[in-house]
């Protein structure tokens, strides 16, 4: 099914909800001014009741029921509608009746009839009339006076009113419609500018930004949003660019080494046996170096595409460590530095990969050898609490200033580039690291001082069941 236009939408359900009240409204207007009418008219029949009464009681002990009679006759050519009344006493026998309601035979109830005042339209000789009939004593005596007055004018005029009504309900309905289109056009107009700005920024010029217009509403929040999107995507673009640039620069180099190496080899043919192993060596050093950078780039490219899963399960971060301080006190041997590890015997369960987890500890414990001169000493620490494992590796190294620290988990960031590269490092390990900590919900944190050495520290969450031991 085809979709309208926001615009179109929007002046559709604004024509809808108009047009709702607008008939609403109409009928309200049309039925108060009927209701007033009639208001009026009734409170003038009232009115015309209350005067006969006056005038009977004034005069009805004076005067004789013809004089009465000629009375009401007199009074009855005043006043509009005047010539239009009756009165019967106690037994229906008429005081007055005027012409035009005897030449019709007009009905009238007697007094004892008449429990409260009516009111009703009827039709007399074509014509509508409006009856009010009301039980009134004098003297004593019950009488019923009846008014009427004739309807056919304010007929007239609620019609008219009615019709007006009819006719202005759509010419305002359409007005307004069209109005609503314009508006709600004219309000999505910036919409539309923005989308078009938005068009023109490809990866190319990611740099631009979008005008922001400073109209403090969901505009300006939109645009705001946009170029926050824009500043995220230049960002990560550019990471991605230096990613490839980095990566392409670190396995070019010993890609060149190793083929050095082998031209050298394989054109002075005079070598002797010793020397092409030395040759062999290099190029097997080199191509364990380059796998290896090989396969920490894919471990990170696989978790950026999110398609490297860890595998999490119930296990004991003291095993853990245990496997890891081995591997360290290795290292530690072959650099001639003092290692110590202190590890509770108590179980500290966690819900991690082991196997994941213990390539981020040695990424620490292999850093901490590798930048701790000779005779230096490196410590491993698991300790748990609040809810937390916390692995942390101190070494009295090389430490790393300040202004590098912001730097250490970036990808292929290195402090001393000849140095650690010289150590075989391309700087992918702490990126590993800090990616597997988080994926375990955790934190990797570090603080150092140039020169008097470095404590890295890795919280992982405690299995929620087991913040106790032994967990149960
Ligand atoms: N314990 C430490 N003491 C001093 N500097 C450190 C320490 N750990 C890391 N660094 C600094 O942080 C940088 C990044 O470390 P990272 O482990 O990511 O890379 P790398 O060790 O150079 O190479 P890789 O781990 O990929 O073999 C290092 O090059 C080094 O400058
Ligand atoms: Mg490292």
């Amino acid at each position: 099914m085809r979709r309208h236009s926001i615009g179109f939408r929007l002046a559709a359900w604004y024509s809808i909800v108009f047009a709702g009240g607008l008939a609403i409204f109409s009928l309200a207007v049309w039925f108060g001014m009927r209701a007033a009418v009639y208001h009026a008219i009734d409170d003038e029949l009232r009115d015309r009741v209350q005067g006969v009464r006056t005038f009977m009681d004034r005069q009805i002990s004076a005067l004789s029921i013809p004089e009465i009679r000629d009375e009401f006759r007199e009074h009855s050519v005043l006043g509009p509608g005047g010539d239009l009344f009756q009165v019967c006493d106690a037994q229906g026998q008429w005081l007055y009746r005027s012409v035009p309601l005897e030449s019709n035979n007009v009905p009238i109830e007697k007094p004892s009839d008449l429990d409260r005042p009516t009111l009703v339209t009827t039709q007399v000789a074509g014509r509508p009339l409006r009856f009010y009939s009301e039980r009134i004593v004098v003297n004593g005596q019950p009488y019923t006076v009846q008014v009427a007055t004739p309807m056919h004018e304010a007929f007239e005029a609620i019609e008219a009113f009615g019709i007006i009504l009819v006719l202005a309900v759509p010419v305002l309905l359409i007005a307004a419609s069209a109005g609503g289109y314009w508006i709600s056009r004219r309000a999505l107009d910036p919409v539309d500018e923005i989308s078009r700005a938005a068009q023109r920024i490809s990866i190319e010029n990611l740099a631009d930004r979008l005008h922001v217009p400073k109209t403090g509403d969901q505009l300006q929040r939109l645009t705001e949003t946009l170029n926050q999107m824009f500043s995220r995507l230049e960002a990560s673009v550019r990471r991605m660019k230096q990613f490839t640039a980095d990566a392409s620069h670190e396995l070019r180099a010993p890609i060149a080494l190793i083929r050095t190496t082998a031209e050298v080899a394989v054109q002075r043919r005079s070598r002797q046996a010793a020397e092409y192993l030395e040759a062999l060596d290099d190029i097997l050093e080199e191509s364990e170096r380059t796998s290896q950078v090989v396969d920490s780039l894919m471990l990170l490219a696989r978790a950026d595409a999110g398609k490297e899963v860890l595998e999490r399960g119930l296990v004991d971060a003291c095993s853990i460590s245990r496997a890891a301080a081995e591997q360290g006190e290795k290292l530690a041997r072959i650099r001639e530095l003092a290692f110590s590890a202190s590890i509770p015997d108590e179980p500290v369960w966690i819900h991690a990969d082991a196997e994941a987890l213990r390539r981020a500890l040695l990424i620490l414990i292999d850093n901490a050898a590798k930048y701790t001169p000779e005779r230096g000493m490196v410590r491993f620490d698991l300790s748990a609490n609040d809810g937390f494992a916390r692995f942390s590796v101190t070494d009295t190294g090389i430490g790393i200033a300040p202004t590098d620290l912001p730097h250490i988990f970036d990808r292929f960031w290195r402090a001393d580039k000849a140095r650690s590269r010289s150590q075989g490092g391309a700087g992918l390990g702490l990126s590993i690291a800090k990616w597997i900590t988080e994926s375990h919900a955790g934190s990797i944190t570090v603080e150092s001082e140039a020169g008097k050495g470095s404590i890295f520290s890795m919280r992982v969450p405690l299995e929620k069941q087991c913040w106790s031991w032994p967990c149960t």
